[in-house]
């Protein structure tokens, strides 16, 4: 989902009109109105700019842009405390729905994400900051970005997500499942929440899985990494993303793994059958924002249903399909269980077992957050799902 586009402003210095290639790679609209801005500008200036939706090319110093950022996240995460009249109103309110929460959340993530991303930096063909005491971010964006052969603008808060998934891919994740590190790629779904690989670990192989298996959609490889070590012999491990791919093949040999998965591009299955097939969908039904958020939501339920209806014309007979599900989605009100059942039955599918587990991620007993509710009540199942 990489934007590029010309982005124009007016030169302070000459009063000439400037202009660079536009570039984010979270697919940011090229902001229509940019001025260029330096270490005077104060955040209560910066912030109504981006408010209104006007850009600011950074021209002072490095760190100091990264404190007005900071500065801006500020001013828009202050709840003014409310009048006894505001209080009085909101309480006699029927509070909002989980659905209208949810709603709620999402619209004030993205407008949170289009403000602070109005604070743009230069970079050099090479990806050279040329902003005082600005910090070699080269290798970040190559691994995020890949090769790109002209100066460009982008945000810096885009930058500073390829410097965070830069030290994710340097460092790891845990995966206690694993009893090893997996390193996550910019833009590769991060299996943060070990709970559901725990699941994949724990469940009952089929009679034939030792022989073969397959993981569709495996991103960092990590749930075909743990088939493995369970001894299937074979693991064909399908993407759609380029990142997934690589991200996969290298954690693969460095789990010392690779030798017994194939990592594929293909849609969803590979060609043939197979004792077990799993997979780990999106958990939302919605359209992503971003590419980063491509991993999370599934629009209109495609990969979830796609999976369902192929997957009994890919498991051998006595095979079982293996469904990692959050019921986050039903608690929101995204969709039901009667709506999931009833594509299972259609696929011609038959529910042997769910195997439940609660998240332990933090947010899950965090009560000031809009989404509390559903997610306290949050579970994360693995169906195992047979031909009828
Ligand atoms: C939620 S992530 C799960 C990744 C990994 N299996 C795990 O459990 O951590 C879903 C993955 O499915 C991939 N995907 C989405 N649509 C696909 C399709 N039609 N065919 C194959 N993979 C797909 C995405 O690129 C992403 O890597």
């Amino acid at each position: 989902m990489t934007t590029t586009a010309t982005i124009g402003w007016t030169d302070p210095a000459t009063g000439a009109p400037a202009s660079a290639t536009w570039r984010s790679g979270s697919g940011l609209a090229v902001p229509k109105k940019v001025i260029v801005a330096g270490d005077q500008m104060a955040a209560d200036v910066a912030y109504r700019h981006a408010l209104d939706g006007t850009a600011l090319l950074w021209r002072g110093d490095f760190q100091n842009a990264r404190q007005l950022l900071q500065a801006m996240a500020r001013r828009i995460d202050h709840k003014p405390a409310r009048t006894s009249r505001a209080k009085a109103v909101k309480a006699a309110k029927a509070p909002p729905s989980p659905l209208e929460s949810f709603h709620l959340h999402r619209l004030a993530q993205s407008q949170r994400a289009r403000t602070l991303g109005m604070l743009l930096i230069p970079f050099e063909t090479d990806y050279t900051v040329p902003l005082r005491r600005a910090p070699d971010v080269r290798q970040a964006c190559n691994e995020a970005w890949g090769r790109f052969d002209a100066p460009f603008v982008a945000s810096l808060r885009e930058l500073q997500g390829v410097i965070g998934a830069h030290e994710w891919r340097r460092k790891g994740v845990p995966i206690a499942a694993l009893g090893a590190h997996i390193h996550p790629w910019y833009g590769v779904f991060s299996p943060i929440r070990g709970e559901y690989v725990q699941l994949v670990k724990d469940a009952p192989l089929p009679a034939g899985a030792g022989q073969e298996a397959f993981d569709i959609g495996t991103g960092t490889g990590v749930l075909a990494a743990v088939l493995a070590q369970r001894g299937v012999r074979h693991v064909v491990a399908t993407d759609m993303d380029p990142r997934a791919l690589g991200c996969a093949r290298e954690n693969l040999e460095r789990l010392d793994l690779a030798r017994h998965i194939e990592v594929v591009q293909a849609d969803l299955f590979p060609a043939g059958r197979a004792a077990l097939v799993v997979c780990n969908p999106p958990w939302l039904p919605g359209k992503p924002s971003s590419s980063i958020e491509a991993a999370v939501y599934d629009p209109d339920s495609r990969m979830l249903k796609a999976f369902l209806a192929g997957l009994a014309g890919h498991l051998l007979p006595g095979g079982e399909g293996w469904l990692i599900l959050s019921d986050f989605a039903e608690h929101l009100g995204l969709r039901s269980r009667g709506q999931l059942l009833q594509w299972i039955a259609s696929a011609g599918l038959a529910v042997v077992d769910r195997i439940d587990t609660r998240p332990v991620h933090p947010r899950a007993s965090d009560a000031a957050d809009p989404l509390h509710a559903a997610r306290a009540a949050e579970m994360t199942s693995l169906w195992r799902l047979r031909t009828n």
